[in-house]
């Protein structure tokens, strides 16, 4: 049994007393005891592959602020190191595959891995981590869609134009398609396996589907999400697990995104929440959406910037309050704390 359930009830829609609150990347390098543990660890993937530590930074955000939930320390970048790409992460550059996907023949040999075998280390987190919760917030597992993580592995790393997967889907939409076929089926028992593990809540990470065309988001991204969430797990144990859909850059097609089955979207800062909110009516419930470089100007631009984005929604349940995409490295710890006072504070009058 949860102690604070306002995650979940507002994932459904269902009446809240304030409005639920969370971070995107809340565990991270803005924290200096998420430094102080990873270098413990000796890298970040080191880190995310020790189920005790990853449990211990999963935490730490939930010791400083009032948070309404933990999310899972780990990668979107897991499947494809467990399909045998070779990640690492070069300091100041992000990530990188030793063995991007290129060749046909290299295409047509990659497999679904076991979420049971290669990504045991993810499974074992969550179960530590909902352990160490005790109940008192739920724990939400995610996965990366089919499309952003096929982005990243056909290019390698990061991209500022997504030149080669993006040939690859003028020119040969077939071999893009196997590979968004197998990601499709790899997240499927990736994301029921961390529900099996204790997962309460499981969220999709379109981070590149807006840098499609309205065509290519539907064809490319927006189907296999669709597959995703008709094959996820809606209840386990007799409690019903909520789902968030979220696709950086997504705005232009949020009525397509709130049709795909999912219980929730995620918008970016770029939308007015409130006009969003009208857009999906009671389809879904909305999570967002303050610009994540709010918070860099401090605490007071901060708590502005928080109640502008409480008073766009507007007097209704259905908002799960976040940042428009992941927190930045940069954040000053305090202007968090202000974030999440502000939620606690200000939204109770608007339920
Ligand atoms: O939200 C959380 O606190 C949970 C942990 C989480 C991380 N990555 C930890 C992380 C989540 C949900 C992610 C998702 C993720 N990873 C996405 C989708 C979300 C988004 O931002 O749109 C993407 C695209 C990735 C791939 C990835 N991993 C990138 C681009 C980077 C940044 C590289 C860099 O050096 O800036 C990472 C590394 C990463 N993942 C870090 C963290 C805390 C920082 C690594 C470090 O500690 O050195």
């Amino acid at each position: 049994m949860l102690k604070n359930d306002s995650l979940i009830r507002a994932l459904l829609r269902q009446p809240t007393r304030h409005t639920p609150v969370w971070l995107m990347r809340q565990a991270g390098r803005y924290l200096p005891e998420y430094n102080k543990t990873r270098a413990r660890a000796g890298s970040f993937l080191a880190l995310a592959k020790n189920p005790d530590l990853a449990t211990e930074v999963t935490l730490q955000p939930l010791a400083r602020f009032r948070l309404d939930a933990a999310i899972v320390f780990s990668d979107i970048l897991t499947i494809p190191d467990a399909m045998g790409l070779g990640l690492a992460f070069v300091e100041g550059e992000g990530p990188r595959f030793e063995r991007p996907l290129r060749e046909e023949r290299e295409i047509r040999a990659l497999a679904a891995p076991d979420p049971g075998e290669r990504l045991r280390y993810v499974l074992d987190t969550v179960s530590q981590a909902r352990r160490a919760l005790a109940g008192e917030v739920p724990l939400i597992g995610f996965s990366g869609s089919p499309f952003t993580l096929a982005c990243y592995m056909v290019e390698g790393g990061a991209s500022a134009d997504f030149r080669t997967v993006k040939t690859m889907l003028y020119n040969r939409p077939d071999l893009l398609h196997h590979i968004l076929e197998v990601n499709c089926r790899a997240v499927i028992a990736y994301l029921n396996a961390q529900i099996e593990a204790g997962a309460q809540v499981v969220m999709i990470f379109d981070t590149w589907g807006g840098a499609l065309g309205a065509a290519e988001y539907r064809e490319f991204s927006l189907a296999y999400m669709q597959r995703i969430l008709a094959e996820l797990k809606r209840e386990h144990h007799g409690e019903r697990i909520p789902n968030i859909l979220f696709t950086k850059g997504g705005g232009a097609w949020l009525e397509a995104i709130a049709a795909s089955g999912c219980d929730a979207v995620g918008v970016d800062w770029t939308l007015d929440i409130g006009a969003a909110r009208n857009r999906v009516g009671d389809r879904v419930a909305l999570q967002g959406n303050l610009d994540p470089m709010t918070l860099l100007a401090g605490p007071e631009a901060t708590r502005r910037g928080t109640a502008a984005v409480l008073a766009a929604f507007g007097r209704a349940h259905g908002h799960v309050f976040n940042l428009g995409h992941g927190i930045s490295q940069f954040t000053p710890p305090e202007s968090v704390a202000a974030l999440v006072d502000a939620v606690h504070e200000l939204s109770p009058a608007y339920h």
